[in-house]
């Protein structure tokens, strides 16, 4: 038997998702973290079913029409921020095409989006595969990367990243805060782009860090100065957008791009991202109902994990080790978790009728599996306003069993990353809900 306090770990040794080493930049965190399920306290979640004053929602067009604008309104004022009104539509300059990538099996396309429209405004560059030889338009992928678009797959003619980057632990993949040739494929187990060409699908992806650099003055570097009228010299309402708003916003506008190719079914995206950006892809997906599906990999704290549930990491960790990804507002809400108007199953409701799926794994405890697990349970009750099984099982479910109907889980054997395990349930849970046609595959 372990002593409890062998549970109590101290904060400082959360480990990072993005595998760029360990969580804080702050250094050691104050407090203890609690990994022992015995002394969770009890809590109680806000009713995602009942409005701020005090009406219960029975129906589908309460949900639509009264509880979930309020709540997306909550979700921006305490925790996210709010994402500017930008009229400016993005424009797309294709950079390359070659329509022989991957040995043939797929078109790889490199473009440029001017977020603004305009060419001396900011940009980020898209990376997309197309399977070859669908008959018909094919669903995508979508999702943010952490090291470069030249570190998605083991392809020599990706353009390397010349943006501002995390230091890496690997030796030689990011010398200087840049990408270097050494970096080429270093994240392609997380993509497994010939596994998902494979099945039909297209993979596009976009380097996090073109919108914003991660790090708590990055902004000025990114698209929160470049879009605000005071650039650089902002000072941030409480309730202006962080980090995650800006990361969120840039995949709205990776979608403006899917829209319009023609090789691409843009009603029927999935919306993948782990970790950081799995908090961003469950916040994109819940401000833009036109992502089909949303994919929450190994989220935790300000993700899919309840902020109620005292386990693994805490609102304080977050707002000290990484103080620009949330609006200023949430701070109030360290250590004081019950204070939140919100939680987060209501950020996974709001994605609601649409599929969502939350991953966990059995290592990453900083996450909160459980919490990530509950979250999805509370969620359920949405999903049956509109006549739909949301998550369909009331335990959750040993390693490796996957389950739901319109909200996926799975608690997966393993550490905090993307696998080839959770690319098999992401691919077969789109498949399920696109109703993927067999004759759209390539041969
Ligand atoms: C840290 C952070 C997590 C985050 C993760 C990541 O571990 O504490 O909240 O999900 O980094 O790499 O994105």
């Amino acid at each position: 038997m372990f002593c409890r306090r062998a549970v109590l770990i101290l904060m400082s040794g959360g480990l990072c998702a993005c595998g760029f080493g360990r969580a804080g930049q702050a250094g050691a965190q104050p407090k203890v973290s609690n990994y022992d399920e015995a002394r969770v306290p009890k809590y109680e979640l806000p009713d995602a079913l009942l409005t701020q004053s005090g009406q219960r929602v029975s129906d589908a067009s309460t949900w639509q029409n009264v509880r979930r604008p309020e709540l997306l309104r909550l979700f921006e004022e305490n925790e996210y921020g709010r994402t500017p009104d930008i009229s400016t539509r993005p424009t797309f300059k294709l950079r390359s095409t070659d329509p022989q990538a991957l040995n043939g099996r797929a078109t790889r396309k490199q473009v440029t989006v001017y977020l603004t429209g305009s060419p001396d405004g900011p940009s980020m560059e898209l990376l997309l595969y197309v399977p070859n030889g669908a008959s018909a338009p094919v669903p995508a992928f979508l999702g943010l990367n952490f090291g470069g678009n030249q570190a998605v797959a083991n392809d020599p003619d990706i353009a390397i990243s010349d943006r501002w980057m995390r230091k890496n632990p690997k030796a030689g993949v990011v010398v200087d805060n840049r990408a270097t040739e050494a970096s080429r494929g270093s994240a392609a187990s997380r993509w497994q782009v010939e596994k998902v060409i494979g099945h039909g699908y297209a993979l596009a992806t976009v380097y996090y860090g073109d919108l914003e650099p991660d790090f708590a003055e990055g902004w000025k570097q990114g698209v929160r100065a470049a879009l605000s009228p005071q650039g650089a010299s902002t000072v941030f309402a409480p309730d202006a957008w962080g980090a995650i708003g800006a990361w969120a916003w840039g995949l709205s506008r990776a979608l403006d791009y899917l829209e319009q190719d023609p090789g691409i079914d843009a009603r029927h995206v999935a919306l993948i991202g782990h970790s950081r950006l799995g908090k961003t892809a469950l916040w994109a997906g819940a401000q833009d109902p036109r992502f089909a599906i949303v994919i929450s990999n190994d989220s935790g704290e300000g993700g899919a994990a309840l902020a109620r549930r005292q386990f693994g990491e805490r609102i304080e960790n977050l707002v000290t080790s990484f103080p620009h990804w949330f609006c200023l507002n949430y701070r109030r809400y360290a250590g004081h978790e019950d204070q939140l108007p919100i939680d987060q199953h209501e950020l996974i409701a709001l994605i609601a009728p649409r599929p969502v799926y939350v991953a966990s794994a059995t290592e990453d405890r900083w996450a909160d599996p459980r919490g990530e697990f509950l979250s999805a349970l509370a969620a359920d009750p949405v999903y049956r306003l509109f006549g739909l099984v949301g998550l369909g099982v009331d335990q959750m479910p040993p390693p490796d069993h996957p389950v739901g109907d319109l909200i996926g889980y799975h608690l997966r054997t393993g550490k905090h990353d993307v696998t080839a395990y959770d690319w098999d349930q992401y691919l077969r849970f789109a498949d399920r809900h696109f109703k993927h046609a067999a004759d759209s595959k390539p041969d």
